[in-house]
């Protein structure tokens, strides 16, 4: 019997990903380290290494102080823990809003030093001159449009978008004009749920919900969330796991152990 040599994993790709609208719901997770990533990467089509790292791992405010190197630091862990899913990438503030050049030095110092398929960056309208600028030379643009957490100063917080029906008209702008730029896909945040579906309806590139719309064409949730690690999460959340109880029961059990010294045991000891 002979054995046919294994098919080599290939990443899904930016292309893929563009012509899943309309189709099969798009499954992502944001992931910041290399053993979570291994683990999504079995169930992900696209995985984020998004600014909100800034928050869960390190305990930031908001993601306004994100610094480029860290963004690097996770997206190259992500990618050296994954073979499947496509990586995206955050450009954090401050790396892309200046002018289209700067945007394009960082999106390729990202891409170079991390081995990610894709960036992603915030801003509807306004980014379209700089999304059409780097698509043109060859990055790959996930646009992020909604709420906009890197904005969250102008906005006054985290508020949910669209609330006014008299605001619409601008987001579906947004929208429309980071799809013409040549965005591949676009995350909506934060938005009521008739004003993400109608957006998803609207545009021909695929739309990324988060607290957004069942109807969008793919979903996204930040795995610390989801897996229960965060013990105030927003409403959008839904909780899959329990991992704040399970770490404090192991950690606890642990303590314990070791202060009756039943650890480590013969098993754990070189003789
Ligand atoms: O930074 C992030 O995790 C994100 C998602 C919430 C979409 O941008």
């Amino acid at each position: 019997m002979t054995t046919e040599p294994a098919k080599p994993v290939r990443r899904t790709t930016v292309p893929q990903l563009a012509a899943r609208k309309g189709g099969d719901p798009i499954v992502s997770l944001t992931s910041y380290h290399a053993h979570t990533a291994a683990i999504v990467d079995g169930y992900a089509d696209f995985i984020l290494v998004g600014d909100s790292l800034g928050m869960v791992m390190h305990g930031m405010e908001t993601t306004v102080g994100v610094p480029l190197d860290l963004m690097i630091m996770h997206g190259r862990a992500v990618v050296r823990g994954t073979k499947k899913a496509l990586i995206v990438v955050d450009m954090p503030f401050g790396t892309y809003e200046e002018s289209p050049n700067v945007a394009f030095r960082n999106a390729a110092k990202i891409m170079k030093e991390t081995g990610c398929g894709a960036v992603k960056l915030e801003g509807g309208s306004r980014m379209a001159e700089t999304i059409h600028f780097l698509v043109e030379r060859g990055i790959p643009v996930m646009a992020h449009t909604g709420l906009t957490p890197q904005s969250s100063h102008v906005m006054g917080g985290f508020k949910t978008q669209g609330r006014q029906e008299d605001t619409w008209p601008a987001h579906e702008e947004d929208a429309k004009a980071v799809a013409d730029a040549g965005a591949f896909a676009v995350v909506l945040e934060g938005m009521v749920e008739p004003l993400a579906a109608k957006i998803t309806k609207m545009i021909d590139i695929p739309t990324i919900g988060i607290g957004a719309s069942a109807d969008c064409d793919g979903q996204i949730l930040v795995l610390e969330d989801m897996l229960g690690l965060n013990s105030r999460p927003p409403k959008f959340v839904k909780v899959y796991g329990d991992l704040a109880n399970q770490i404090e029961s192991a950690v606890k059990n642990y303590a314990e152990d070791v202060r009756d010294r039943k650890f480590p045991t013969e098993d754990q000891v070189y003789r």
